[in-house]
């Protein structure tokens, strides 16, 4: 089967003198403002020739960015469309960094996971990202369908190598929880909550989710594939019939359009830098922000994991992530997995009128 081909600069390093070029130029005509940046200047920089950085500038145009030339300001970068492109998204990324080492994005493809599942079976080193503008066969927990529209979300993996036990592998699924929702309300202001172990929500509805997906040995992890889907700029009505009363959007919580660039890179920060203290060995730091941010804690759950249904009251989370619920015979169950139903609080409960 011929794998489909990024929109970007593919993973291997070009050999060209200067990597990533586009994403040089988008960052120093982002820095130049309004002022602008000279073609000499940015030819000075790259160490390309002007002619080079004027079809570099070309290209972007035909990929959407209103980038304009004067003859006094040189070229100054109007507006950026509302696509995926990875050298945007490397541009306004610190360095050095762990995650984001290098980024594709594909037009469309059946599962940004797949294809990191791939890379990782390949030997690529941690850290790689993979966006996809729409998957026609996003997967999400449990066997199910992640609904993937074009140009509405963000649907991304990164492939990770963790230093830790597979037991251990749900604190990688609440540092990301955390790191989603960290980057959604610097981005955005919206104030997020987290569904254990790794729904991104809303009160009761679900705006984004997180798949961990596995290579590992009895005792240590090969890889993870870190999936993330966020429903942006998803309008209500275009939710698939099943979810409809379950669901919503980022911009429909803001009321507003969002940028999605700017929001990948505010999440691909807040992954770089929980992931950085979860190598150092300070979960913990992470998970006390877990817990302040979780809407399950405190609550009645009904957890149905494989054939069994464990009913009680989520209690806390342990040390690797996972969740402790004490059942009504006070014992108290750890769950690693499953699907988890929350009861509906007493003060939902519609009033008896006698
Ligand atoms: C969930 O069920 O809550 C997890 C959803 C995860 C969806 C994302 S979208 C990007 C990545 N590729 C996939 O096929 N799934 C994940």
């Amino acid at each position: 089967m011929r794998r489909p081909s990024p929109i970007s600069t593919p993973i291997a390093l070009s050999p060209s003198a200067v990597p990533h070029p586009d994403a040089r130029i988008l960052a120093a005509l982002r820095a130049s403002g309004e002022t602008g940046a000279s073609g000499a200047d940015l030819a000075k920089q790259l160490k390309v020739s002007r002619a080079a950085i004027w079809a570099r500038i070309e290209d972007l145009r035909r990929a959407g960015y209103d980038i304009v030339a004067s003859p006094h300001h040189g070229y100054v970068l109007r507006a950026t469309p509302d696509v995926l492109h990875a050298d945007d998204i490397l541009s306004r990324l610190d360095e050095p960094r762990l995650i984001a080492r290098e980024v594709q994005v594909f037009q469309e493809t059946s599962s940004t996971n797949e294809i990191v599942d791939r890379l990782a079976r390949d030997g690529v080193p941690e850290g790689v990202v993979v966006f996809a503008e729409a998957q026609t066969a996003g997967r999400g927990r449990l066997g199910r369908r992640w609904f993937s529209p074009p140009g509405r979300g963000l649907w991304f993996s990164v492939l990770l190598r963790p230093p830790l036990r597979p037991q251990a592998a749900t604190q990688l699924t609440v540092i990301s929880a955390v790191a989603v929702a960290r980057g959604i309300e610097r981005e955005t202001g919206l104030h997020p909550g987290i569904k254990w172990p790794n729904d991104i929500v809303f009160g009761e509805r679900k705006c984004g989710g997180i798949l961990l997906e596995l290579g590992a040995e009895l005792d240590h992890i090969r890889h993870v594939v870190l999936g993330i889907g966020i429903d942006v700029n998803v309008a209500a009505g275009e939710f698939p019939a099943e979810i409809q009363e379950t669901a919503t959007s980022l911009s429909e919580q803001a009321g507003r359009p969002l940028d999605r660039t700017a929001l990948a890179v505010a999440i691909l920060r807040e992954l770089e830098a929980a992931y950085a203290r979860l190598r150092r060995g300070d979960f913990h730091e992470v998970s006390d922000e877990w817990v302040r941010r979780c809407t399950t804690l405190g609550r009645g759950v009904r957890i149905q994991m494989g054939g069994r249904l464990i009913i009680g009251t989520a209690e806390a989370l342990d040390e690797e992530g996972a969740l402790l619920v004490r059942t009504p015979h006070g014992r108290l169950e750890r769950i690693v997995g499953g699907d988890v139903t929350l009861e509906k609080r007493s003060t939902d409960q519609p009033l008896s009128v006698p």
